[in-house]
C-alpha cells in the first residue's frame, strides 16, 4: 500500500509500518494517545502497544480554544505513548466533538440504467453521491457520510443492493458536519506537534466501535459519551448510524456546580467529586458527613452532609440524562437494546441507578471491549474514544483505503473551504 509510506514510523528509518494505527482523543479533560498494532486490519487481533495521556487545558466544551496549550498536551501524550511502544509515530486518527457538530439524514433517488436493470456498485456510489450533494454551507465541513439503507423499487430495508434488479434505487445516508474553523484548529494543534492527521472522526462514532456490539447496533441502541465538556450522543439501528447530537454539558458542569454551591476552587471541587461523589441521593448514608474547607472560610473545617453533596450532583446529572432521553425521542428511532453510557462521567457512583429512573430503557455502563496487549491500561470508559479510534482506524484503513487516506494535506483542504467561506461572506 503505497500511501502508507507517508506514515513515518521507526524514526529516521522511515519504515512502512502499515499495521500501526494511532488514536488521538483530544478531550476537554484529557488528551489520550493510544498506539495499536492492527495486524492487517483484523479487529479481533488488535494489540494495544502504547498509551499516553496528558491533562487538557486548551479546550472548552469539546472545542480547541488555545492551539498552543493543546499542541503541548498532544506532544506529551504522544511522547509517552511512543516511549511505551518503543516506536515513533507520524500520523493519527483524531477525534472531534463539540456543540458545532450536527447530523442530518439525506435521501436521493436514481434510475438504474444498466443492462437488465441490474444494480452495480457504480449505481450505489452514484446514489450515495447524489444524497451527499445536499447543500452544506461553506463554513461547515463534511466529516462522515454513512449509508443507512436502500430501497429498490418499493422494497425497503436493503443494505447491499448490488446484484439486485430494479428500475429505481433510493439511498438514505446520514451526513455528519462540523464547523470548518473548529476542525481547522484541531488539525493545526496536531500538525504543530509534528504529526499528520490521517482522518478526523466524530468521537462518539469511535466510542461506539469500542463499546457497542454489532448485535446492539443492529437491534437499535443509543450511545452517550459523557465526558468533561460535552455529552455526545449517537443512535444506531439496522447496523447504521441514524442520529447524531452533541450536548455542550458534561462532568465539568457538575464540578462547577459544586465549586459554586460550596464556595470552593474548581480543583478542590473536582477532588471532592472524584473521591466522594454519588449521583443518586437515595444510595448514600443519610448520617454520613464530609469535612470540607471553603474559599475564604473559617480555619476550622465545616461538615457537609453527604446527602446534600449527592443532591448537587444528582440535580445536574438528571438534567443531562433527561436531555439524552429527549434526543432519543427526537431521533424517532426504536432502541430496544437500550442506552449505553460511557466517558469519564459514566464512572459516577449511583449513575446507573439514576439513569434507570430517568430513561425508560435498559441501561449499561460501556467499557472498551478487551483487546490484546496493554488492554488493562485502557479498561475504563475514559478511554472508550481513544480505543475506538484505533478500532475505527484499523477498519477504515483496510476496508476503504481510497476513502480513508486524505489525498494531499488535510489542513490545506479545510483551509480552502474556509477561504471559500470568507469569499462568500464578504
Ligand atoms: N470516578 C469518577 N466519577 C465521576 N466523574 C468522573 C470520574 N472519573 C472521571 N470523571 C469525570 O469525567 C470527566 C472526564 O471524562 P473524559 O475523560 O471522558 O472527558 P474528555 O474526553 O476529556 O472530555 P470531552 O469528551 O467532554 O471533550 C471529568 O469531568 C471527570 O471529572
Ligand atoms: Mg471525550
Amino acid at each position: 500500500m503505497q500511501d502508507l509510506k507517508t506514515l513515518s514510523i521507526g524514526g529516521t528509518n522511515n519504515v512502512a509500518r502499515e499495521d500501526i494505527v494511532v488514536g488521538l482523543d483530544i478531550g476537554t479533560s484529557k488528551i489520550a494517545a493510544i498506539i495499536g498494532n492492527t495486524w492487517q486490519g483484523d479487529t479481533e487481533k488488535i494489540e494495544i502497544i502504547g498509551v499516553g495521556h496528558a491533562p487538557s487545558d486548551g479546550l472548552r466544551k469539546g472545542i480547541v480554544v488555545d492551539v498552543d496549550l493543546t499542541t503541548a498536551a498532544i506532544r506529551q501524550s504522544i511522547a509517552d505513548a511512543e516511549l511505551m511502544a518503543g516506536i515513533e509515530i507520524g500520523s493519527v486518527f483524531a477525534g472531534i466533538a463539540g456543540g458545532h457538530i450536527t447530523g442530518q439524514t439525506s435521501q436521493a433517488t436514481i434510475a438504474v440504467a444498466g443492462a437488465g436493470h441490474e444494480i452495480t456498485q457504480v449505481d450505489v456510489d452514484r446514489a450515495i453521491s447524489v444524497a451527499e450533494a445536499v447543500s452544506i454551507p461553506a463554513e461547515r465541513e463534511v466529516l462522515h457520510v454513512i449509508p443507512q439503507g436502500f430501497i429498490v423499487d418499493n422494497q425497503d430495508g436493503i443494505k447491499d443492493p448490488v446484484g439486485m434488479s430494479g428500475i429505481r434505487l433510493d439511498a438514505y445516508v446520514h451526513i455528519v458536519t462540523g464547523a470548518v474553523a473548529s476542525a481547522l484548529n484541531l488539525v493545526k494543534s496536531i500538525n504543530n506537534a509534528g504529526i499528520t492527521v490521517e482522518n478526523i472522526v466524530l468521537e462518539p462514532i469511535a466510542s461506539a466501535d469500542a463499546v457497542l456490539s454489532n448485535e446492539e447496533r443492529e437491534i437499535g441502541v443509543v450511545l452517550a459519551d459523557m465526558g468533561g465538556g460535552t455529552t455526545d450522543i449517537v443512535v444506531y439501528k439496522d447496523g447504521a448510524l441514524h442520529h447524531t447530537s452533541v450536548l455542550a454539558l458534561g462532568g465539568d458542569h457538575v464540578t462547577n456546580d459544586i465549586a459554586t454551591v460550596l464556595r470552593m476552587t474548581p480543583q478542590e471541587a473536582e477532588r471532592l467529586k472524584l473521591s466522594r461523589g454519588c449521583a443518586c441521593v437515595d444510595l448514600v448514608d443519610q448520617r454520613d458527613t464530609i469535612p470540607i474547607s471553603r474559599v475564604g472560610g473559617a480555619r476550622r473545617p465545616s461538615f457537609l452532609q453527604v446527602r446534600d453533596f449527592a443532591e448537587i450532583i444528582q440535580y445536574r446529572m438528571e438534567e443531562i440524562l433527561s436531555l439524552i432521553h429527549q434526543e432519543i425521542i427526537k431521533s424517532h428511532v426504536p432502541v430496544p437494546a437500550g442506552v449505553v453510557l460511557t466517558g469519564g462521567t459514566a464512572l459516577f457512583d449511583g449513575l446507573l441507578e439514576l439513569a434507570e429512573r430517568t430513561i425508560p430503557y435498559p441501561i449499561r455502563i460501556g467499557y472498551p471491549r478487551p483487546l490484546k496487549g496493554l488492554t488493562d491500561r485502557v479498561n475504563s470508559p475514559i478511554y472508550a474514544t481513544g480505543v475506538g479510534l484505533v478500532i475505527y482506524g484499523a477498519m477504515k484503513r483496510y476496508s476503504e483505503p481510497h476513502r480513508t487516506f486524505i489525498k494531499g494535506n488535510l489542513f490545506d483542504q479545510i483551509l480552502k473551504r474556509m477561504k471559500d467561506w470568507f469569499r462568500d461572506y464578504f
